[in-house]
């Protein structure tokens, strides 16, 4: 790897923060769901996660101690601004602003994600990214953001995986919510429109770097044969009707300035979004990186007339206890697949495993599965760097077990074990390993 490649361990603010009123702090669609307790298994709350809010000083001394060059981690929209097109919460920038002092602090490099799911319950209410006007009230967040922190912030990502911010079982509105093609097609347009207005903002600050890091399964060719390659390029950036989980639907606008022709044709003219002048413009503006989250990819072969066909995996096939497919190759062809297409810095924002941890009486977790999968899969990533990928970085998820989203606290993804009884934190294998593997 290169020297300037950076190792990094990431998180979000709803999945490890807590303190859900502190210091001013307004809802957000996910403080709602786990109130319900309809929406999170097990009615696992949001409340505590990892009381990172308040426990920030302990993670960070981990965070020194494993060594890593950059933490990735996200701002909640709903402390800095009330209620998220509200007053500005003076104590929650506040907070952020401390917090990157300290890393900077601690020679760790802060990657800000602007939004990694935790909508506003109050603009949620006004439609959410349903309507257009949250783009006014996104380009404002990040202006606050960015007279905040954005001189001492040299790397922002706009959006996380927002191809799971469509809901439905997903992160970024409420399950029950029902929306049709049409509705769908607008939301996806509308965070466009909001990652172009936070690019705009964003670019105000020379020393800014803006990254996107949508997700989507990788896709491996079944053999090496060239009709496979082929078959498995094309099934990553296909497009199919009522299936917003592809990459290029999110990412060809950004880049190319323009929806894949595909999305044109599958679509009916009547569900296709309001694209108006000037929007595409808009999203397009240059980035400078281009990240992907990646912890699985699918099997695909070509169907023998220049199609492609997804395979089960054989019957050897290893799954976590996300039922994901343990399958490191996807961090080869991922990146590569990517990078030939986008042809921008590349990094790895997400990657890691959720498998079953033991804490033993002398309080270890010997989670070797999670050391096994970590190595395999940074060695595929470093094959795609050598056979040409320009890759920059690697981001295991997550430093601290946390809270998986629907998922409650019973999947945990973390280098460090957290109590979520006493909250106390307790390295794992994988923390010494990947500790270990990064060590320059
Ligand atoms: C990704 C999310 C992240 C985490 C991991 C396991 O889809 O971006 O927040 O939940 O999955």
């Amino acid at each position: 790897m290169k020297n300037e490649f950076i190792w990094g361990v990431a998180t979000a603010a709803t999945q490890i923060e807590g303190a859900p009123n502190q210091d001013g702090k307004t809802e957000t669609i996910w403080d709602v769901m786990s109130k319900d307790g309809a929406f999170i298994s097990d009615s696992h709350q949001v409340d505590t996660a990892d009381d990172s809010y308040n426990k920030f000083n302990e993670d960070l001394e981990l965070m020194k101690e494993l060594g890593v060059g950059a933490y990735r981690f996200s701002l909640n929209w709903a402390r800095i601004i009330k209620d998220g097109d509200g007053e500005i919460n003076q104590k929650g920038l506040d907070y952020y602003s401390k917090l990157v002092d300290d890393l900077l602090d601690a020679n760790i490099e802060p990657y800000i994600t602007l939004f990694h799911w935790d909508l506003p319950y109050e603009l949620y209410k006004k439609g959410g990214w349903l309507n257009r006007d949250i783009t006014k009230a996104f380009k404002r967040y990040v202006e606050v953001v960015v007279d905040a922190i954005g001189h001492k912030v040299n790397h922002f990502i706009t959006f996380n995986e927002p191809q799971c911010i469509l809901g439905a079982r997903l992160g970024g509105t409420i399950p029950e919510a029902k929306y049709s093609a049409r509705d769908r097609n607008t939301m996806v347009h509308n965070l466009l429109l909001c990652h172009g207005e936070a690019v705009k903002v964003l670019r105000k600050c020379k020393n800014i770097k803006i990254g996107y890091a949508p997700c989507n399964d990788a896709r491996i060719p079944l053999t090496s044969s060239k009709e496979d390659i082929e078959a498995a390029r094309q099934s990553y950036f296909d497009v199919r009707r009522g299936d917003l989980s592809g990459v290029s639907v999110f990412s060809d606008p950004i880049i190319f300035g323009n929806y894949p022709k595909k999305y044109y044709e599958v679509n009916r003219i009547e569900d296709l979004p309001d694209i108006k002048e000037g929007d595409l413009e808009l999203i397009s503006q240059p980035i400078d990186f281009y990240c992907q989250n990646i912890y699985q990819g699918l099997y695909v072969k070509s169907d023998g007339n220049g199609g492609y066909k997804i395979v089960k995996p054989n019957k050897n096939a290893v799954y976590t206890l996300m039922n994901w497919v343990v399958s490191p190759e996807s961090l080869y062809w991922g990146p590569k697949f990517l990078y030939e297409r986008y042809k921008l810095p590349f990094y790895i924002t997400e990657n890691g495993c959720s498998v079953t941890d033991i804490i033993t009486e002398d309080k270890k977790v010997h989670d070797s599965p999670r050391c096994e999968y970590i190595k395999q899969y940074i060695y595929q990533f470093k094959k795609a760097i050598d056979d040409g990928v320009d890759g920059r970085g690697y981001f295991c998820w997550s430093l601290l077990d946390n809270l998986e989203w629907f998922e409650g606290y019973k999947k945990r993804f973390g280098l460090v074990y957290v109590d979520f009884e006493t909250y106390e934190r307790i390295p794992k294998d994988s923390f010494y390993f990947y500790k270990n593997l990064i060590k320059k």
